[in-house]
């Protein structure tokens, strides 16, 4: 079975980490979850919900650098870190490892394991867009939480589910969401 890190951070966007661990019960997945402090509160303010409520999924402390996707050889297939603030992104980018989250990717990147970024901030300034390039020349997939529209999703929901079900393909994993077929 399939181990995979999923990682919260505090920045908009819950809707596309609950449709994620949604479609993540339903696969025959292995699901380790961190999220960091300002992930907590985004998600209580975003959604009215605390990491409770996703109760099948082990929750790793920020600062638990004990937890097994610290290190290379847990064998961990991938990792998503869904919605991804500029400030994740930064620490990623620039190998700073003082979070759980930031460790974990920094372990992605050096096993050349899949590590998809949602990254979500607009504007953008200078720095975020240069952290995003060089996130992406260490091996990481930068996926804008910027779900498409074409496919006229009836509401936020089917929106997120559309999106989060790409960030899942980008790891490997096979999901079924509404493809484009053509016109
Ligand atoms: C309601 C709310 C929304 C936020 N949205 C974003 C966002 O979209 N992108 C971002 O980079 N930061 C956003 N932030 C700021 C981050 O939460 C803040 O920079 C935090 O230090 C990030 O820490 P983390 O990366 O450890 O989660 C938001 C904060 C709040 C309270």
């Amino acid at each position: 079975m399939k181990k995979i890190v999923v990682a919260v951070t505090g920045a908009s966007g819950m809707i596309y980490a609950r449709e994620l661990f949604k479609q993540l019960r339903e696969m025959d997945v292995e699901v380790h979850a961190i999220i960091s402090e300002a992930g907590e509160q985004v998600l209580q303010l975003e959604l009215d919900i605390t990491r409770e409520e996703f109760s099948d999924v082990t929750f790793w402390g920020i600062k638990q650098f004990t937890a097994p996707m610290a290190s290379g050889s847990a064998g961990f297939h991938g990792m998503v870190v869904v919605p991804c603030t500029m400030g994740t992104l930064g620490a990623i980018a620039s190998g700073l490892s003082q979070n759980l989250i930031h460790r974990a990717a920094d372990v992605m990147l050096k096993e050349r394991r899949p590590l998809i970024l949602s990254v979500r901030e607009t504007p953008l300034n200078r720095t975020h867009i240069n952290n995003m390039l060089t996130a992406h020349d260490a091996g990481a997939i930068i996926c804008p939480a910027m779900p498409s529209m074409y496919q006229k999703p009836k509401d936020l929901t089917e929106m997120a589910h559309n999106y989060s079900a790409r960030l899942l393909e980008l790891l490997g994993l096979e999901v079924t969401y509404s493809r484009w077929k053509g016109h």
